[in-house]
């Protein structure tokens, strides 16, 4: 908003071609006012008018770049960022080549704005280590070429004295790759020779100045300026400048850009070689033939400069004081006067100083160029000396102004003839503007016939007496009615009076005023000559960098040919340059200078004036005013924009004029703002085109997700594809390999079957030749191996052989378990015998009354679990051993069966008596056990039945019959303690003896018939009995109670 208001303020319009009248009164007061305000940039058009305020201003900070970066350039206030923002757009994104062109006086400001362009370009541009390397070593080749090629003249401090192109090189993306400086002529008259008030170049102050004790010495300098005669004898000192601190930077900055330490130092010592040259001072002397011959007066700085340059001091003392003349194949050696070895002298200071110069500019090249093969974009920033009007002007102004005069001449060529001229070859109605074409002054120098360098290129090779004199009168003759030269001579002719045109001087009408020039030294100059004994000698010297610098020296390399002149070079070169930049898509800035006096802020309008007039900005602004802001070829305009309408893309079919006509009727601008020439369309206002690059830009981002779009769907649809092809491949490899390993098990498959039945066939075939029966047998032999197999395994397995053991390993087989079980049956069986086999006879009996004993009484009566760990001794009383039982012994002999003592219960009353009981084969006996003597003899047959309880008791009621003798008194009650044993005992021999069995009643009742009747006699159980006497109780004379326990 506030750039517009700006651009609009009718006191002071940022850009001149909407002033409003225009005349140079208003354009200058627009300027004045602008500059009042401190708005040092106007435009017109897209040209900048920079007006140099000789002081800092707040613009040109990093708020400021990015505020201009990607600007409209209309949008924002003028500035001379916007125009090098525009020039970096169009070269990065429409891809044209640019180059930025600064004119302007000396002091206006142009190698400022050059740095500021860089600068902003630098910091616009990406970022990233190698880039931003690059950006330091272009930047810094500022201040390395500043202290060699600037110096102090009366019109500006920090004059540049050589002029400078730079191409800074980008690629695709508009990222710097590096550059190359092409520099032209440099004024080295000042080495020698510079008016009061002005300096020598910076360096040898810098040097001096900043160059620490030991770099001087090194170097054989002193500190003091004074003492050196090329910088005047003067002090140094210069307001604002420091010298010192500039040194530092200098090294710094060459250290970036990637100078080795020797190269630098290399460097210092051919510098500080010039500066003692100058004090190398020669005398006359005679010599014998009385011709007057120079000498080194004295002979310490030639002593120091030979030391510096590693060269022997009489060889350059001889290159100095004379000079070999070649003639007829002779060289002869001729001394030289004072004044031309003075004269040799300067001109090796000067070559040494120039060359070295150049030298730099390549070493600086040599570290920012690009590779090559690299595809680039190239924006060219040209900063030449300024046009310059000095009191005494010589050939350097006379180069320095034609090359000015060159370079309005583009300015007008492009911005105001060749604009004009299209308009009216493209058929755009068009009022012509009058404006200066300067290309007359630029064809009175330059004429390669009859131009004043050709001229003096002519005088400089004439043979004969040359001098300035004839070359003059030579230009007089030639020009004496050009409207651009004058001199004493022609306006002799014309009878002009004018006292400030000298005899040796001629005078140019520039395009930006007057100069005379003093023709003394042109030819001296322009021939630039150095003596070869000088060239020699520097050759010869060791110092390698001077010794590159005088390649000519060589005496291997004498070349005949003179070399080209100075005026020649200059021109060549700046023919190339004009060639250069006509190929480019031109930027101006064009620099004012306000005031002489370098003061801040001082605006004079008439110096203003002036420079308005000759840099044609009224012209411009008019020409701007009449034409078109814009225009192109209506095919690259169609390319450009013909997304902006559906009916021009993505193809028109038809030519491309009617395209940009279909294509601009359908954005509807005003009919003004167009023109359609016969191959290009012209677009009058800025503003127009920028409406139109903003629409572009929005489509083209419409387009680029339109495109991003089709092309993520057309990845994935590949994408997809591919993996479908991959999937198709996959399942086909993995279909194949399941339908392979399928046929694979069918054919093993159909191979067994096969077999089998093969087999089956062929068995059936040969069935007959089978024997008959085989199957059975087969299985009949497995059958047998299966017994014979359990069978073996048995007899490994076979459980131990005690009797008591009833373990037998199972069944491996079913059908075995019936015979297993017979098998176990049968061992067991066959252990018992052999058990019983190896039984003694007593044994066997004790045995047998055992199982006897168990047959009676197992589970009727509770004492025979307990009998069944006592054994049966049946001799309880020791018969044999005992002498008292004599008389027993004798009854029992060898029939006694057992023998035990037992209690017999008294009929009467119950109680119990001890009895000795003897049982014989056919008697039980009972008798008294004191006397031994037989109380009862019973014969067994007598004994009808025996009655025991079923307790754990041992009573027994022995029932008699009663026919029997014995029988007379009655049943007997009878208790042992062996009661079991007696009842078995008594059983087996009733068995032995009568083959009956013993009737055994167990029963808790029994009836026992006595003398006095029968008496009932019931057993109870009770623990009132002692353990072994049952407790026999009569209840009356028929019953017996009886407590056993
Ligand atoms: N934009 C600016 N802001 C502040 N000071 C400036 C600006 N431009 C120029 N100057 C001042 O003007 C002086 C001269 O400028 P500069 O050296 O750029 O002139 P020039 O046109 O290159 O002259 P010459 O043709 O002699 O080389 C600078 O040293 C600086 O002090
Ligand atoms: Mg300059």
């Amino acid at each position: 908003m506030e750039a517009t208001t700006s651009l609009l303020d009718a006191a002071a319009v940022g850009d001149l071609v909407l002033l409003d009248p225009l005349t140079e009164n208003s354009l200058l007061h627009t300027l004045q006012e602008r500059f009042r305000r401190s708005d040092i940039y106007t435009y017109i058009g897209n040209v900048v008018i920079s007006v140099n305020p000789y002081r800092s201003l707040p613009i040109y900070t990093p708020e400021k770049v990015q505020e201009y970066h990607n600007c409209n350039f209309f949008a924002v206030k003028p500035h001379i960022y916007a125009i090098a923002d525009d020039a970096y757009r169009s070269l990065r994104d429409r891809d044209r080549d640019q180059c930025i062109l600064i004119t302007g006086e000396s002091g206006a400001g142009k190698t400022e704005a050059s740095k500021l362009v860089m600068s902003y370009v630098a910091a616009v541009c990406s970022k990233g280590e190698e880039v931003d390397k690059v950006k330091e070593q272009l930047l810094q080749s500022n201040p390395v070429l500043e202290a060699f090629g600037n110096a102090k003249t009366v019109r500006n401090d920090n004059s540049s004295r050589f002029g400078k192109y730079m191409d800074v090189e980008f690629d695709f993306k508009g990222e710097p790759l590096g550059g190359v400086i092409s520099n032209y002529l440099l004024e080295k008259s000042r080495i020698v020779r510079h008016v009061k008030g002005e300096r020598n170049f910076h360096i040898f102050y810098q040097l001096l100045a900043g160059g620490s004790a030991q770099l001087l010495q090194q170097l054989k300098l002193r500190q003091d300026c004074r003492h050196y005669s090329y910088l005047n004898r003067e002090s140094s000192g210069l307001p604002g400048m420091d010298d010192a601190a500039n040194f530092r930077a200098m090294q710094d900055a060459m250290r970036v850009i990637g100078f080795s330490p020797t190269e630098v130092t290399a460097l210092l010592e051919v510098t500080a070689v010039v500066l003692k040259l100058g004090n190398v001072q020669l005398s006359s002397n005679y010599q014998s033939s009385g011709m007057e011959a120079c000498s080194i007066a004295e002979p310490q700085e030639l002593q120091e400069i030979c030391e510096l340059i590693g060269l022997d001091p009489s060889m350059l003392e001889r290159a100095l004081c004379s000079r070999t003349v070649k003639a007829r194949d002779e060289a002869v050696l001729t001394t030289l006067s004072v004044p031309q070895g003075y004269y040799g002298r300067d001109a090796l200071a000067k070559n040494i100083y120039s060359r070295l110069f150049d030298w730099l500019v390549n070493r600086i090249n040599t570290s920012i160029q690009v590779k090559p093969g690299k595809q680039r974009k190239v924006m060219g920033v040209l900063d030449i000396y300024g046009f310059e009007i000095f009191q005494d002007n010589g050939f350097e102004q006379f180069i320095i102004n034609y090359c000015n005069e060159k370079l309005q001449q583009i300015f007008i060529l492009m911005t105001l003839k060749e604009e004009q001229e299209e308009y009216v070859r493209e058929g755009i109605q068009w009022t012509p503007v009058e404006f200066f074409d300067n290309s007359i002054i630029c064809n009175l120098i330059e004429n390669s016939k009859c131009g004043i360098l050709a001229m003096l290129d002519e005088e400089c090779l004439r043979p004969g007496v040359v001098n300035e004199d004839t070359f003059l009168t030579k230009l007089n003759q030639l020009f004496a009615t050009h409207k651009h030269y004058e001199s004493k001579e022609t306006q002799n002719a014309r009878h002009v009076m004018d006292a400030s045109l000298p005899p040796q001087c001629f005078r140019i009408h520039h395009y930006a005023g007057k100069v005379t020039y003093n023709v003394t030294g042109f030819i001296e100059k322009n021939n630039d000559l150095l003596f070869r004994d000088l060239s020699q000698a520097m050759w010869a010297a060791q110092h390698t960098l001077l010794r590159s610098l005088f390649p000519e020296g060589d005496p291997q390399r004498v070349s005949l040919k003179l070399p080209p002149t100075a005026g020649f070079q200059f021109k060549a070169s700046v023919a190339t340059l004009m060639k250069n930049l006509y190929s480019k898509n031109p930027n101006y800035i064009r620099c004012i200078k306000p005031n002489e006096t370098k003061t801040a802020m001082l605006f004079t309008p008439e110096l203003v004036l002036a420079q308005i007039r000759y840099l044609g900005l009224m012209e411009n602004v008019r020409v701007r005013r009449a034409g078109y802001a814009f225009r192109q070829l209506y095919g690259l305009f169609l390319e450009r924009y013909k997304m902006l309408s559906p009916r021009t893309w993505p193809r028109w079919a038809g030519s491309d004029r009617e395209g940009a006509k279909v294509l601009l009727a359908e954005l509807a601008f005003p009919p003004e703002e167009l023109a359609f020439g016969h191959t290009k369309i012209f677009i009058r206002s800025p503003h127009t085109l920028f409406d139109l690059e903003r629409r572009r830009q929005e489509r083209v981002a419409q387009l680029a997700t339109l495109i991003q779009k089709t092309f993520r769907g057309w990845r994935c649809r590949t994408q997809y594809q591919l993996m479908r092809k991959s999937q198709i491949i996959i399942s086909a490899w993995f279909r194949g390999h399941m339908q392979k390993n399928k046929y694979k098990q069918m054919k093993r498959s159909a191979l067994i079957i096969q077999a089998y039945a093969r087999g089956w066939k062929v068995r059936r075939a040969y069935r007959r030749y089978f024997r008959s029966g085989a199957s059975a047998r087969l299985a009949n032999f497995i059958y047998r191996r299966l017994v014979q197999k359990f069978l073996v395994g048995l007899r490994r397995n076979l459980p131990p052989l005690s009797v008591m053991d009833r373990t037998w390993p199972p069944t491996p087989y079913k059908f075995l378990a019936a015979a297993n079980q017979e098998l176990r049956s049968i061992f067991y069986r066959w252990k018992c015998k052999k058990y019983r086999e190896q039984l003694t006879p007593q044994r066997r009996a004790l045995l047998q009354a055992k199982l006897c004993a168990s047959e009676l009484f197992k589970d009727k009566k509770t004492l025979y679990s307990k009998s069944l760990q006592q054994p049966f001794q049946g001799e309880y009383l020791g018969l044999t051993q005992n002498p008292k039982y004599q008389k027993l012994h004798a009854v029992a002999k060898d029939k006694l069966v057992m023998a035990d003592t037992v209690r017999k219960v008294n009929r009467a009353n119950g109680k119990t008596v001890p009895r000795l009981l003897l049982l014989t084969t056919e008697h039980l006996v009972l008798a008294d056990p004191k006397a031994a003597q037989p109380k009862t003899v019973l014969s067994l047959s007598d004994i009808r039945s025996v009655s025991v309880t079923r307790f754990s008791d041992g009573l027994l009621a022995l029932h008699l019959k009663e026919t029997s003798t014995g029988g007379a008194k009655g049943d007997f009650l009878l208790v042992s303690d062996h009661l079991i044993e007696l009842i078995t005992r008594l059983h087996q021999t009733l068995m032995d003896a009568t083959a009956q069995a013993l009737p055994l009643h167990i029963a808790d009742q029994f009836s026992t018939r006595f003398q006095k009747g029968d008496m009932a006699v019931t057993v109870v159980e009770s623990a009132k009995a002692g353990s072994n006497i049952p407790i026999c109780k009569k209840r009356g004379s028929h019953k017996m109670e009886v407590l056993v326990h």
